[in-house]
């Protein structure tokens, strides 16, 4: 049968497949920084140029942004759209890596296999699970079970500004019966998830000003408001003792989970001591009412991802500053519009400024939750091909993180996605030491081996 030689070609070709993620890992296509424009741009003809080569009609399509790859091949069956980022984050701070972030190798990690490198994980390596299966099915049968269009992003670690006038531009093009991504994780050791909901994202900037600029805190310290102190009053009172979010609304229409889904979702057993264990944690510091679980994939949050101002260089320097920054980030749920909220803090911030002092905003994204409906055949097809390839049954379950491509294949091309990714939570995506097990690697190129030959059925 065609599947078993199809996975004993990809069991055979694994040092190859892995030699060609290397490739691709070693382009430093870090979208957010301008100065690597170039290579964001040498990762998407790399790609082009690989796809073209297992036989599909590949391009590099040029937005105002960092481009796209769009690749069709040529086969029956259903069409199904596969997406996945080659850009990635920035690799600071860079002395916490123990070698060249874009220098990958495989290394030894407490006697496990790991591909070392920035996206090896998130989401190079994971995008490259789906281009060796499709290259391990032309290899063996000459076609792919399914009519496959290939979709890369070089923008989605940057917030994707050219995203949804690409979506429009292009829908009838990318518009398929089903989107596959793979930008997320294993529930558990040996156990696959299918993503079906994701959080959504708002970002805020705030600067708050005080006096017209710096002054030495000893001449006017005291008389003089500093807003540094205003702004860390205003962040303190973000939650309160329980951990609840205190801005106005906030919570207002986020449906109760369903017994049934809690039910599925205490089944899972999740693991909270080892969750937070190797990151050097023991206490869930969410709703204090909540369990872990709800935390990460149905309940809101309000983090602080950055705050700055006065004098934070070598040594000491008795500031009184004009300025006080922070980032703020909402990951958010359903029933919560990111627009609303927006308004909503912006009133609360502004609500709580003293005399003398002025509050303004930079808006960072903002993007809602997505739920997906997995009636379409190809989540059975999905849940039966990863719980045949892994140790244990497939489980549908949430995300903490959020994939906003997903929401948007919804809304413009009317089809739900299928998130199947094989990352660990130790993987250290976004951090210094980024890393992709050799087993996820392979394993996930015969997961979509297996859910490409279940389509074709
Ligand atoms: N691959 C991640 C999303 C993810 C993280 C899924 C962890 C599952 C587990 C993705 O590349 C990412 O980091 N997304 C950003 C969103 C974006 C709008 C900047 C995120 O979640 O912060
Ligand atoms: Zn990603």
């Amino acid at each position: 049968m065609s599947l078993d030689a199809v996975l004993a070609r990809i069991d055979a070709d694994l040092d190859q497949s892995t030699d060609r993620l290397m490739e691709l890992l070693r382009i430093q296509s870090i979208s957010t920084d301008p100065a690597f424009d170039a290579e964001v741009a040498k990762a998407a003809d790399w790609l082009a140029a690989d796809l073209a080569s297992i036989g599909f009609d590949a391009s590099v399509r040029d937005t105002t942004g960092h481009p796209m790859v769009v690749a069709h091949g040529s086969d029956d069956g259903p069409h199904v759209l596969f997406y996945g980022h080659y850009d990635v984050q920035p690799v600071d701070p860079l002395e916490l890596w123990h070698r060249d972030p874009f220098d990958p190798a495989i290394e030894d990690q407490n006697g496990v296999k790991v591909i070392r490198g920035r996206g090896a994980s998130d989401d190079k390596g994971q995008l490259m699970t789906f281009v060796e299966a499709c290259r391990a099915w032309k290899a063996v049968t000459g076609k792919l079970p399914a009519k496959v269009t290939i979709f890369f992003e070089g923008e989605e670690e940057s917030g994707s500004p050219s995203l949804v006038p690409f979506l429009e531009a292009n829908a009838d093009e990318l518009k398929a019966e089903v989107a596959l991504i793979c930008d997320t994780g294993l529930f558990a050791e040996g156990v696959p998830g299918i993503t079906t909901q994701l959080r959504g994202l708002l970002g805020e900037e705030i600067t708050i000003t005080g006096p017209s600029l710096d002054l030495h805190s000893g001449m006017f310290g005291g008389v003089a408001m500093n807003p540094i102190r205003v702004l860390s009053r205003i962040l303190a009172g973000l939650h309160d003792e329980s951990g609840v979010i205190q801005v106005p609304g906030f919570y207002d229409g986020i449906p109760e989970l369903s017994d049934e889904l809690r039910a599925q979702w205490d089944g899972l057993g999740f693991d909270v001591a080892g969750f937070l264990g190797p990151v050097g944690l023991s206490v869930p510091a969410g709703e204090a009412d909540r369990t872990p679980l709800e935390m990460i994939w149905s309940r809101p949050t309000a983090e602080v991802n950055g705050i700055w101002g006065g004098y934070t260089g070598a040594g000491f320097k008795t500031v009184l500053p004009s300025q006080a920054h922070a980032k703020i980030s909402f990951r958010l749920v359903a029933g919560q519009d990111p627009h609303v909220l927006r308004k909503s803090f912006r009133a609360w911030v502004e609500a709580q400024l003293p005399a003398d002092c002025s509050v303004s905003f930079e808006g960072h994204g903002a993007s809602p939750a997505s739920q997906m409906d997995i009636s379409h055949p190809a989540f059975q097809v999905t849940r039966q091909a990863l719980s045949d390839e892994w140790p244990n049954e497939a489980a549908f379950i949430g995300s903490g993180g959020s994939i906003p491509v997903a929401g948007y294949f919804k809304e413009i091309l009317g089809m739900d996605s299928i998130l199947a990714g094989f990352g660990k939570d130790d993987d250290a995506i976004h951090s210094p030491n980024e890393k992709y097990d050799l087993s996820s690697f392979h394993h996930g190129i015969r997961s979509w081996a297996r859910i490409l030959g279940g389509l074709a059925s």
